[in-house]
């Protein structure tokens, strides 16, 4: 199939085939903690240890990651789900009754997630109604919790996962 005979629905069962872990971005506006969902995360390179994170323009928050330093992605444990559905939302008040702390460099933490990272933003890359966002890794901490999952629109418990 070509670029002009797709239907988004093809592309999504393409999609639907990709499992993926869930985090919460976060930053800070100076004052507040802001956060979304976001799996579109990856690990760009280990040495320098840079990353990468794609935030919707339409994200509440777009302007603040965009003016802000660094950021911190939250990789949600197995018993997260409640948090992946609050952070998904658009709720101003998404912080409210989740525990915190703010990182080494700034950015919000949240308790109980499987791992998380601060990262220092180097490059910010118009791509239509997303920005990439590039980043180095500048903190880490990481939990014996498992990881939450992603596929084919549902979220499954990544307790769960065996070794082929
Ligand atoms: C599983 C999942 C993955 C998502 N991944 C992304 C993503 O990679 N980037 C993004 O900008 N939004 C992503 N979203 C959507 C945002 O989390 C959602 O639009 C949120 O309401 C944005 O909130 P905000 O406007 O307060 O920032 C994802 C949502 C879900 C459920």
């Amino acid at each position: 199939m070509t670029t002009s005979e797709l239907t988004t629905e093809q592309v999504k069962s393409f999609h639907h085939k990709f499992v993926t872990g869930v985090t919460v971005v976060t930053t800070s506006d100076g004052s507040e903690p802001r956060g979304l969902v976001v799996n579109a995360f990856s690990s760009l390179s280990l040495d320098p240890p840079m990353i990468i994170v794609c935030i919707q323009k339409t994200s509440s928050s777009y302007d603040v990651f965009f003016a802000r330093d660094h950021l911190a992605v939250n990789v949600l444990a197995a018993d997260q789900l409640d948090i992946a559905k609050r952070f998904a939302g658009k709720a101003p008040d998404k912080f409210a009754a989740v525990p915190w702390a703010t990182g080494p460099f700034g950015s919000p933490l949240l308790d109980g997630v499987a791992a998380w990272l601060e990262a220092e933003l180097t490059e910010r890359i118009q791509a239509s109604t997303h920005t990439m966002f590039i980043a180095r890794v500048v903190a880490v901490g990481h939990f014996d919790r498992p990881p939450l999952l992603y596929a084919a629109g549902q979220f499954y418990d990544g307790g769960k996962l065996h070794q082929v």
